[in-house]
């Protein structure tokens, strides 16, 4: 008798973000011009193009901030288009800004209860408002530790946001939206003003949450080398419209993506 073979791992490419034929015009500059793009479920997916290139208002589309003039937004097969920002965030599309959003009077720990209750509805204005902050349940303080663990975040837990370095306030805003659950999650410049060492850091932990929680992360960076380093395929913007997209290896020889980045002639060599 034959053993019984352990069945492969299904792969599924099951696309979880949907970008099709977005244009978004401000004023008579046209940020974006029918751009398409893919995220998929566990892949870190780059987005890259020189300053002004509509890498933003992208982000800004794919969370419902900045309606299309045309284009649409699929989550998941299901469409979004023209819905507030609200049905994104319900549809758990999670998006970190490029200053960390977070509270004064509020520590860690409480930062992250509040995710929580942004998918269950519990009220959030209150907390904000209260001088005490959420009053948490046992079960969202263990999940709360549980999620600043799984981040090397539980020894600032009680700490306030004016306690904390730069790089430690940007884990806590992705903290936050991991604790939505999201299926996508859209990053915008994450490590600027961060160092090597906290550069490395929060790489490696971003590619970690995307592949075990299965979350497709958007990735908007101007580190260049980072993008190549831990994305799986990238989107290239320059001047509101898509001029390259595939793989890392792809990216690095394409002409016109080495072009866009004038003066450097081999992009992340
Ligand atoms: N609210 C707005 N009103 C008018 N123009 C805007 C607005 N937001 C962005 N733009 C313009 O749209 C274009 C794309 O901007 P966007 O911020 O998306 O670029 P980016 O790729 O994110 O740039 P950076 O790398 O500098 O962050 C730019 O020309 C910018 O000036
Ligand atoms: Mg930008």
């Amino acid at each position: 008798m034959t053993a019984v073979q352990e069945r492969p791992e299904i792969v599924t490419q099951e696309v979880a973000l949907k970008l099709e034929g977005v244009t978004v015009q401000f004023g008579g500059v046209r940020a974006l011009d029918d751009v398409s793009m893919q995220a998929y479920p566990g892949e870190v997916t780059g987005l890259i193009g020189p300053n002004g290139a509509g890498k933003s208002t992208l982000l800004a589309v794919a969370s419902g901030l900045q309606p299309p003039v045309k284009g649409e937004v699929f989550l998941e097969g299901a469409r979004l288009t023209g819905r507030a920002p609200q049905a994104f965030a319900k549809a758990r599309m999670a998006r970190t800004f490029q200053s960390p959003q977070l509270v004064k009077d509020l520590d860690v720990r409480q930062h992250l209860v509040l995710a929580f209750r942004v998918r269950t509805g519990r009220s959030l204005l209150s907390d904000i408002k209260s001088a005490f902050g959420p009053k948490m349940t046992k079960d969202e303080r263990e999940r709360a530790d549980l999620l600043l663990g799984s981040l090397g975040l539980s020894d600032v837990a009680h700490l306030g946001p004016a306690e904390l370095p730069l790089g430690t306030r940007r884990l806590v805003g992705v903290a936050q939206c991991v604790g939505m659950d999201p299926k996508v999650l859209l990053l915008d410049e994450p490590t600027a003003g961060l160092n090597q060492r906290e550069t490395d850091r929060f790489a490696e932990l971003v590619t970690t949450l995307s592949r075990e929680r299965g979350i497709a992360t958007v990735l908007v960076e101007h580190d260049i080398d980072l993008v190549l380093s831990i994305s799986a395929r990238i989107f290239v913007l320059d001047f509101g419209k898509l001029i390259a997209s595939g793989t890392p290896s792809e990216i690095r020889k394409n002409k016109a993506v080495q072009a866009a980045y004038i003066g450097s002639t081999e992009v992340g060599a």
